[in-house]
């Protein structure tokens, strides 16, 4: 079954051809990184401009790559929910307006269970049950997939999402938005140990984050040094606030490997681009002998693929829409 899906939930205007939930005929992804970075974030109101503008033309290219027609498709997806909603009415009323002038399904797709589809596309012999850890710019969460759409989420974050720390301590480090791609560059020339931060692991509550206290104490740390002239370690500082995420998600997960007995953890999300999470994951399902499922960088981030995937599971589930489907800013999983 070939699915047609598009996403535009936040900073990136994506369309995508999916055969069967598992294989990528084509996927294309247009940034809007350059337009936002000088406002140091996401403009609501400026992505959902741009999204307008760019929608049409990726569903095209989306189709030209794939080396089909609209008559080859089967139904179209787009992701209805979580994110900015004029960003997501965007893709949404698109990608329904498609579908129904021609008489096809429409499928609406939530973008965190998109996340954790890429690991589908990435991994063919990959079915739940397993455990997914998300970590994106907007969420984190500890899940476990019963079933390609059935969702136990076991623990979150309390306030900032991951990606949002390594974001907001990038830009008090001067790194242009967003900075999770620097925080891991400056890591790796970091020396571990040289300062001192608390943990995002919340303490007598085994699955849940923390972020905004790390983020508070390494801008505290930053505001306190420039002030008395100390020179600021950028390197330094990234590693130890990097080591002390990684640690935090390791012991979180180890929990969550207890709890559901699962064997199989996939890492999902943006911030699971990270070099530092995934070698530390590796080390970890050496040691206990898991299963690390970790999709390519390239599904990590936003795309239309992994809604693709996702859109086909829903389809089976006989999850599809009407055309009074809505989008919602925010919705859990
Ligand atoms: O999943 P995603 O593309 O968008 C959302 O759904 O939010 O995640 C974007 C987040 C941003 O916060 C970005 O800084 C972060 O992923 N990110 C990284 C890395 N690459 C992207 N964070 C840490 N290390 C990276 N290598
Ligand atoms: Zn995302």
């Amino acid at each position: 079954m070939n699915i047609l899906a598009i996403e535009s939930s936040c900073d990136e205007t994506a369309a995508a051809v999916v055969a069967d939930g598992r294989r990528i005929i084509s996927s294309v992804v247009l940034s809007q990184i350059d337009i936002h970075k000088k406002y140091g974030g996401v403009v609501p109101e400026i992505a959902s401009r741009a999204h307008t503008e760019a929608v049409s033309g990726l569903v095209s290219d989306a189709l030209e790559q794939a080396g089909a027609t609209f008559a080859d498709i089967e139904a179209v997806a787009a992701t209805a929910q979580p994110g900015l909603i004029g960003a997501l009415l965007v893709g949404m009323n698109f990608g329904k307006a498609l579908a129904y002038s021609a008489g096809k399904p429409f499928i609406p797709v939530n973008h965190i269970r998109g996340h954790i589809a890429a690991s589908y596309l990435a991994f063919p012999s990959l079915e739940p049950p397993f455990l997914a850890l998300v970590l994106s710019g907007g969420h984190t969460s500890m899940i476990k997939v019963a079933d390609y759409t059935r969702f136990e989420v076991i623990g979150h974050t309390r306030d900032d999402a991951a990606g949002e720390a390594f974001d907001k301590v990038a830009r008090v480090m001067g790194m242009p938005y967003p900075g999770g791609k620097e925080m891991d560059s400056a890591a790796s020339l970091g020396t571990p140990g040289k300062y001192s931060f608390p943990s995002p692991a919340v303490k007598d509550s085994p699955f849940e984050f923390s972020f905004s206290g790390l983020k508070t104490a390494v801008i505290n740390r930053l505001n306190n040094d420039a002030q008395r002239k100390i020179p600021i370690q950028v390197p330094d500082i990234a590693r130890s606030f990097t080591d002390s995420v990684v640690s935090a998600l390791v012991s979180r997960s180890e929990n969550a490997f207890r709890y559901t007995g699962c064997g199989t953890l996939v890492l999902c999300g943006g911030v699971s681009a990270n070099s530092h999470i995934r070698s530390a994951f590796a080390s970890l399902a050496q040691r206990k002998g898991l299963r690390l499922c970790v999709p390519p960088v390239s599904l990590c981030g936003d795309n239309a693929a992994m809604i693709g995937a996702q859109a086909y599971y829903e389809f089976l589930a006989g999850n599809v829409g009407s055309i009074s489907s809505n989008a919602s800013a925010d919705a859990e999983i």
